[in-house]
């Protein structure tokens, strides 16, 4: 007799999955049951290793003791409160903790934070702090946003106005944005380490959206400075800067959305260390509690706090917040995470594993499929030439294939990507690689 998973003898009606092909999976389920360091276990006690740092969170890895009883102990002593005219001393510590590492100069570090549940929160939240600020500034017509082409800003009606995702955005009204093209350029750029060389004058497109509808009507740009959720899209080299000087030259907000590069993943605290641009508004969430609680927090610079605390000083200067802003628990969850991310070299750790990482990736050039490569900090990815007739099945195949074989991979499309959580010992690096080779060569 056939062996029948426990994942089989769970009632999978009810829970109607985000993301999902819920029909294709309540037939065949993939279901985890636990976690630990670098591993999962699913339901029938196979061990899993995490490719993917779960969905790009738990970047100090899984069942991290520190954090659990910090939110045990939390939940213990203060298991909610509100932050509307109200306030409680470990919200405070945790914005002031994530100051501390906050990207910018002196003077000019990101260092206002406001917290929201999720990334999809930061980016409406950064969206409205923009456009709030540009009327308080006098410039009430800035409403627009510029975004780009395959951009992923989260599922809220901010997020996907500036998205750049065809199947988020077809179906639903959007607010107004317009979008540069993406940097994406498998044919100049392929296989290419690290940054891609070619597309730099891509950053123009700014450029032409203010010569097509004037500046004094763009309030910002989003942009993540690489992007994750459409098969990691790297900026060309010198692009970023780029941006930055065109959207200072038109008093446009410059925001990235660091909801993936944020706390570790590129080997700098944040991508804007990595890359050197420090943008107005940076959006996070993911990683600022290493998955373990949902949050997620906007940062700003003092020009745009200083210029929203405006008006009498009973009034409420930004009518905008959740319920959930600066949850007790979350920030008790941040707060370990932090110290976990200080004591254990976390957030520059990836920097000592790139090349090694880059190396091992690239050996997989010349597998069956395989069209590109493409690689920064702890993020890989292996772009694979779709079916004919079945774009994203192949790319599909092996996910399936590599999960029942012990590992836990992503794909996008026909794009495999790879985001270890920043404790990944270099021989696990090896081992993913060899999986996934494996997998590819067994792949039709
Ligand atoms: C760059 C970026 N922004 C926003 C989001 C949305 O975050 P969430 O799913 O927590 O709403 C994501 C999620 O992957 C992301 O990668």
């Amino acid at each position: 007799m056939d062996h029948v998973s426990k994942a089989n003898t769970v009632n999978l009606e009810n829970f109607w999955m985000p993301f999902t092909a819920n029909r294709q999976f309540k037939a065949a389920p993939r279901l985890l049951a636990a976690a630990d360091g670098m591993y999962y276990t699913d339901v029938d006690g196979n061990k899993v290793l995490d490719g993917t740092a779960g969905l790009w969170c738990c970047n100090a890895g899984h069942g991290r003791k520190k954090i659990s009883q910090a939110v045990e102990r939390q939940l213990a002593t203060l298991d909610f409160a509100p932050t509307f005219q109200m306030g409680h001393p470990i919200a405070f510590d945790f914005a002031a903790k994530l100051a501390e590492h906050a990207p910018g100069g002196p003077g000019a570090k990101l260092d206002r934070v406001f917290f929201t549940g999720s990334g999809s929160e930061s980016v409406d939240t950064a969206l409205k702090i923009a456009i709030a600020y540009q009327r308080a500034i006098g410039q009430g017509t800035r409403t627009r946003i510029i975004g780009r082409e395959k951009g992923y800003h989260g599922v809220g009606f901010g997020g996907i106005s500036v998205g750049g995702l065809v199947n988020n955005r077809r179906v639903f009204p959007q607010i107004p944005a317009d979008h540069m093209r993406h940097t994406l350029d498998v044919e100049r750029n392929a296989f290419t380490k690290g940054l891609p060389t070619h597309g730099v004058e891509l950053a123009d497109d700014l450029e032409r959206l203010v010569q097509l509808h004037g500046a004094e009507t763009i309030a910002a740009v989003i942009v993540e400075p690489m992007s994750g959720s459409a098969g990691v899209i790297l900026p060309p080299k010198g692009y970023l800067e780029r941006l930055r000087t065109i959207a200072d030259k038109h008093g446009i907000l410059l925001i990235f959305d660091e909801v993936i590069t944020g706390f570790g993943r590129l080997g700098t605290p944040f991508g804007s260390d990595y890359f050197g641009v420090t943008p107005d508004l940076i959006t996070t969430a993911k990683g600022i509690t290493n998955g373990a609680i949902p949050m997620g927090a906007v940062f700003a610079g003092r020009k745009i706090y200083d210029g929203l605390m405006t008006g009498p000083e009973n009034a409420i200067e930004l009518f905008h917040g959740y319920t959930y802003s600066g949850h007790p628990v979350a920030c008790a969850a941040g707060l370990a995470t932090m110290e976990i991310y200080e004591e254990e070299g976390l957030l520059t750790r990836a920097a000592d594993l790139a090349a090694d990482w880059e190396n091992a990736l690239h050996s997989l050039k010349g597998l069956p499929h395989v069209v590109d490569i493409r690689n920064l900090g702890l993020v890989g990815a292996i772009e694979l030439a779709p079916r004919e007739n079945a774009p994203g099945t192949r790319a599909y195949d092996v996910f399936v294939d590599c999960f029942h074989k012990g590992l836990l991979i992503r794909v996008t499309g026909d794009i495999i990507a790879l985001s270890p959580p920043l404790i990944v010992e270099r021989e696990q690096i090896g081992t993913i690689v060899s999986m996934i080779g494996d997998a590819l060569k067994r792949a039709a």
